[in-house]
């Protein structure tokens, strides 16, 4: 069976609304969801966007034959994952220190689980992701948090609070490279900074840069925090995020230092699953086809996140940082003026997340990963309440 694929188009149209409603989304099929209100559902972060055709084809082609028993991981995807950190992130990294897993959370929890105990903890930068904070839960040990600061247009680490917590013991630090919520592509200099404060406190890094190639400035560059290893780092990659194909999982762990590794390894046998047939096919075709997708995917991001700034920078009450990266707003609203600004939009039909998910008060997360017409009406029910 073939189904015929159309290779050779490849101007990709995300302004087409498809209707994702039944298909049990997690985004869409909320059980929340008063049934008589029209909800746009903007929260979790997955695009309302086909994918690129070639993946496509590669799920056809499984289709096709119709088998999905266990499969091996290819040495060809380790090279183009490696071949693509070199490319992208300029890492030159080896194809030992790889170790693939189903999802970076997964692999986030068993780092935390293989490096912290009940006294020692893990620190990390607030607002952030809500799985870094709930983990220390998971594997129960002391949660340190400081905050991010605005400076100039952008948000960053407050690096003398940041310290103030290294000094507490704790056993790792999460990064979250770009950030999310808040966009920020961290520097060289903030990243070399991280390094040498972590090196100091002997604090073992947890990168996580899912959101790597969402970048939303074309000069703008990813570095990669393990290409200045000062001491054992664990780098989580993954193309689900930025290729859209975030429900079939896959990622891969670079952990140069073998010790670290084995440990990372040991804390997550028996708990991971193999990754499925349709997780390594997709995943080889976003390595070797994906970029012609991508690079028309940023500049649609781009214009929804302009479209939206726009409206916020008109609108007495709210406020947000251009974002450098993601497709993940962080909009910061005054209570006096505007009230749970969160609550009166889900009673206008916009459900978005309440900021404190993430740490992070009076603010909401807003995802524009949808077409041009979505993100207008978007803004229009966010019109008739800052408006009204
Ligand atoms: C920063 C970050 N890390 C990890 C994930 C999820 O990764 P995975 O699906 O591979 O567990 C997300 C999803 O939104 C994310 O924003």
């Amino acid at each position: 069976m073939s189904l015929g694929r159309n290779m050779s188009s490849k101007v990709y149209d995300f302004d087409q609304v498809i209707d994702r409603k039944n298909t049990h989304s997690f985004k869409w099929d909320n059980v929340t969801y008063p049934p008589n209100l029209d909800m746009l559902p903007m929260p979790v972060a997955d695009m309302d966007f086909v994918v690129a055709d070639e993946i496509l084809a590669a799920i056809d082609k499984i289709t096709s034959h119709g088998i999905l028993g266990y499969s091996i991981l290819p040495d060809s995807l380790k090279l183009l994952a490696q071949q693509k950190i070199e490319r992208d992130y300029s890492w030159s990294t080896s194809i030992d220190s790889q170790v693939w897993i189903p999802g970076i959370v997964p692999g986030i929890t068993a780092a935390c689980a293989a490096l912290t105990n009940e006294n020692e903890g893990i620190i990390m930068a607030v607002p952030v992701y809500h799985p870094f904070h709930l983990v220390a839960g998971w594997v129960n040990c002391p949660l340190i948090t400081f905050e991010m600061i605005k400076e100039g247009d952008r948000w960053t680490f407050d690096f003398a609070d940041f310290e103030r917590g290294l000094q507490k013991g704790p056993k790792v630090f999460l990064l979250c490279n770009p950030h999310n919520p808040g966009g920020t592509v961290f520097n060289e200099f903030e990243i070399k900074r991280i390094v040498d404060l972590c090196a100091a406190y002997n604090v073992t890094i947890v990168s996580d840069e899912i959101h790597a190639d969402l970048r939303l400035h074309a000069q703008s560059k990813h570095i990669s925090i393990g290409r200045f290893e000062k001491q054992p780092i664990i780098s989580f990659f993954a193309t689900s995020k930025a290729f859209n194909t975030a429900g079939l999982g896959g990622a891969v762990a670079v952990i140069p230092d073998a010790a670290l590794r084995d440990k990372f390894t040991k804390a997550s046998a028996g708990f991971f699953s193999m990754l499925s047939r349709h997780s390594i096919e997709v995943m080889l075709a976003t390595y070797a086809h994906g970029e012609e997708w991508l690079a028309q995917l940023l500049p649609y991001l781009k214009t929804n996140h302009d479209l939206l700034l726009e409206y916020v920078r008109a609108t007495p009450g709210l406020t947000m940082q251009p974002l450098e990266a993601t497709y993940l707003a962080w909009i910061e609203y005054d209570e006096v003026l505007l009230g749970d600004f969160q609550k009166k939009c889900w009673d206008a039909g916009l459900h978005v997340l309440r900021g404190e998910q993430f740490k992070g008060r009076n603010f909401i997360r807003l995802n524009f990963a949808c077409p041009k017409s979505v993100m207008e009406e978007a803004i229009k029910r966010m019109k008739s309440i800052t408006n009204g």
